[in-house]
């Protein structure tokens, strides 16, 4: 039995809102205390720089900043100095792209992505394209809006040099068939770039068991603080990189005319990184461990077929992902906008996202302005979907009305 009631207990926003229905995860999941009391932990014991102190206080900051490390690189299978801390998955994904495009990216060549992609996964491949007049390709997705094997590999060929996919759409929440693609885009000499921001939390990454090359997330959807990110990247591929950001801590030795760097991954963060937050991150993931991803993936599953088995039953919506792999529903009431219908269900404190959810070629692929969208996460129960599913009714009544039906 998964103990929602005792879960809920642990985040401090349902005892100052007892009545909140959050569905909303997609875009953040909310915080428990104990990622809360490891950041204050930080500020209010041990709140000094890391790496430059010589005293114990900083050797202690350190020390804790160093174990987030290896908790990230256990939590999907790397080794420590294969994670690079980073401010969120956006961050990630930018800093990759200039670095890998600096010197692997040339006119004619093609960059290999899909329509499925978060802004952030497309627009640093997007900007590079036009810069280097490489070639920005789209795999067909397939009738469901799925990237499938077969289209994946009629769309590569040999100026394939980077493959850039999500592992789950943020929109439809459709995973990637990876495990299939990433052997053939290695045959292919394709180097491939995963965004996993909507992946990690759901169910177990195994960077090795994947062989990804880079793979890129954010703690702030983990249960983890907002202003961290994290990018994994195979040793031997992050030391042919030069970073892009060059300051404090970086570097090995400064001379008037040249730098010597760090090793990976030190050279990729310069400055003072987010302590506070890779500190939560790492308890975050502690957190995610005790529960047991795999308990939260059940009882999310159960979540999202009694949600699909009551929508089922009524008239007046549009639900664009029935055979999500992830718990997400994408809908929209039919002839309503849905910023008008999320403001109702905001009315009975019930929060879901509006709009093209910073994916905006996925509502062209679906031919509509935006989508209503319900995530689901451990901390949800049958009661926030009655709720929901009741708001949508009368939401549904509503709008009838006003069209004067
Ligand atoms: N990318 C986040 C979402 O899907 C913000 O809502």
């Amino acid at each position: 039995m998964f103990a929602v009631k005792k879960i809920r207990e642990y985040f401090p926003i349902y005892k100052k809102y007892p009545n909140l229905v959050y569905l909303d995860s997609g875009a953040t999941s909310l915080k428990p205390q104990p990622v809360l009391d490891k950041m204050n932990e930080y500020y209010s014991e041990y709140g000094v720089n890391i790496h430059r102190g010589v005293y114990e206080l900083s050797f202690k900051a350190t020390d804790e900043y160093d174990k987030a490390r290896e908790k990230v690189a256990k939590f999907i299978n790397a080794k420590p100095d294969e994670i690079i801390f980073t401010a969120n998955v956006t961050d990630a994904l930018n800093k990759l792209a200039l670095m890998y495009a600096k010197d692997n990216i040339k006119t004619g060549d093609v960059v290999l992505t899909s329509e499925l992609e978060h802004h952030s996964s497309l627009l640093p491949w997007m900007k590079i394209c036009e810069e280097k007049q490489a070639e920005l390709r789209y795999i067909p997705l397939n009738r469901e809006g799925r990237i499938t094997v077969e289209n994946f590999n009629k769309s590569l060929d040999e100026k394939v040099k980077v493959v850039a996919l999500t592992y789950v759409s943020n929109v439809m929440g459709y995973r990637t068939p990876l495990e299939e693609i990433i052997p053939l885009a290695h045959q292919n000499k394709s180097v491939v770039i995963v965004d996993a921001a909507q992946a990690v939390h759901h169910f177990k990454v195994d960077v090795k068991a994947l062989d990804c090359d880079f793979l890129a997330f954010s703690g702030h959807k983990m249960l983890g603080p907002t202003g961290i990110g994290v990018l994994y990247g195979k040793k031997r591929l992050l030391k042919t990189l030069a970073p892009v950001f060059y300051g404090g801590d970086m570097n090995q030795d400064v001379y008037v005319d040249h730098v010597e760097i760090k090793e990976v991954p030190y050279c990729f963060e310069a400055g003072t990184p987010p302590i506070a937050e890779a500190l939560g991150l790492g308890r975050a993931i502690d957190f995610l461990e005790e529960i047991g991803l795999e308990n939260i993936e059940a009882h999310c599953q159960e979540i999202y077929e009694y949600t699909l088995e009551k929508l089922s039953k009524i008239k007046g919506i549009t639900v664009y992902n029935k055979t999500a792999d992830i718990p997400i529903i994408t809908f929209n009431v039919n002839g309503v906008h849905p910023h008008d219908a999320a403001t109702c269900f905001d009315q009975n404190e019930i929060c879901i996202r509006a709009g093209h959810h910073c994916a905006q070629l996925v509502s062209k692929f679906l031919k509509c302005t935006g989508t209503l969208r319900a995530s689901i996460y451990l901390y949800n129960d049958k009661s926030d979907i009655d709720r929901f599913v009741d708001t949508l009714q009368k939401t549904i009544e509503l709008f009838r009305k006003l069209d004067g039906e």
